[in-house]
């Protein structure tokens, strides 16, 4: 077992390795000692590991109710929520109660905001399903559901008390959801860490997913104690996501959230090669990347439908926009661009 600590408004650990799920009620009451606990899971998440996981629980000494909602980013809103609270209300939870996020970052978004809010704030603990989660959305305190103008628009930094990722629960994640957080994994690569990039060139990343977790987890660790509230260099997470969330919804949301991002990462670095801040080599080697996991590398909708999707994302048609641009794979920077620029990056990142 790997064991990161996170040092931000709230101290916690990050523990990675497989099998954890089946001790996950002995962690939980070594860390939390053994409140009334609600477990959040998405019905497709639950069916697999739900049960045992009460059961391991109760057999802790732990009184368990479960919650389960309809899987998928569409129910990841404020109905979902309100239900949410009226359960913890109707089950007489409190204020030293705990929330258990069983499932990929839609359940873990959703707990985490409804622990932050609910009796103005209980414990919640992550339990990851998707590498998506474990690399990404379990760590650092962003909680979130969409409203109907867009995703993650109301919600709030709060950080769990424990994270508990058990790489075996992947083995059960359909493929090409599997890919999508392996799109995540090359995006910490690129920005900043050239030798995971070499390693997931010439390594099978399902031999290593705990180490390969563990490396991921770090760099966003101490993005995290750097800039818990993203104003500064925890941006750097946003690599392929100006771009990558533009196609993601002018997709209709068709296009996966990770096969996005892949197309939004090598948009930015072709526009980048073009504009003279990477070589030809930097955009080869990114593209070579996407195709060995499987990734798209262009998106099927036009130039000017991907421009009025970002400067509805980022909800600005003037000013400036920060963006994240690679150097060399390894190595981005944040660049402050006129939102007047953008055309001129989208029809140099090459789109279709
Ligand atoms: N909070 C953050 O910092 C942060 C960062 C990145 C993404 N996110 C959010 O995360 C969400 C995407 O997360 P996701 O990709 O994990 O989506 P998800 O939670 O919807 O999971 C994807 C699908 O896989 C299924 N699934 C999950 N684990 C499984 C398993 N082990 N076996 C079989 N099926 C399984 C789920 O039921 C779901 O249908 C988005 O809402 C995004 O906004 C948040
Ligand atoms: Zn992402």
């Amino acid at each position: 077992m790997r064991k990161i600590h996170v040092k931000a408004s709230r101290e916690y650990d990050i523990l990675i390795g497989n099998g954890l799920l089946k001790k996950a009620a002995s962690l939980i009451a070594d860390a939390c000692g053994r409140p009334e606990t609600v477990i959040v899971s998405d019905d497709t998440v639950y069916g697999l590991y739900g049960e045992d996981l009460k059961k391991d629980l109760e057999a802790e000494g732990f009184a368990v109710k479960s919650f389960v909602f309809p899987h998928g980013e569409r129910n990841k809103n404020l109905e979902t929520y309100g239900e949410l609270q009226e359960f913890l209300s109707e089950n007489g939870i409190t204020r030293n109660g705990l929330i258990a996020a069983l499932g990929g970052g839609v359940t873990g978004d959703l707990a985490g905001f409804a622990a932050a809010t609910y009796q103005r704030g209980i414990r919640f603990v992550q339990i990851p399903t998707t590498l998506l989660a474990d690399v990404d959305s379990s760590v650092g305190g962003k909680t979130a559901v969409d409203l109907k103008s867009g995703k993650n628009q109301t919600g709030c930094f709060y950080q769990p008390s424990m994270v508990i990722c058990d790489p075996e629960t992947l083995k059960t994640l359909p493929e090409e959801e599997f890919l999508c957080g392996c799109a995540e994994v090359i995006k910490y690569a690129v920005y900043g860490n050239r030798e995971l990039f070499d390693f997931l060139k010439t390594e099978e990343i399902r031999d290593h997913l705990e180490e390969v977790i563990a490396v991921c987890v770090t760099m966003k660790r101490d993005l995290v104690e750097a800039d818990e509230f993203d104003t500064g260099k925890r941006m750097m997470l946003n690599f392929g996501h100006t771009f990558g969330h533009g196609v993601e919804s002018c997709s209709d949301f068709s296009i996966l959230h990770g096969q996005a991002v892949a197309i939004g990462m090598a948009v930015m670095t072709r526009a980048a090669c073009a504009k003279g801040y990477c070589t030809e080599e930097t955009v080869t080697m990114l593209e070579e990347i996407l195709k060995q996991y499987g990734l798209p590398d262009r998106a099927s909708c036009s130039k000017e439908e991907l421009l009025q999707a970002v400067l509805k994302d980022k909800k600005r048609k003037s000013g400036t926009m920060r963006i994240v641009v690679p150097r060399r794979i390894g190595s981005c920077m944040i660049e402050e661009i006129p939102a007047e620029a953008l055309p001129e990056w989208i029809a140099e990142g090459g789109l279709i």
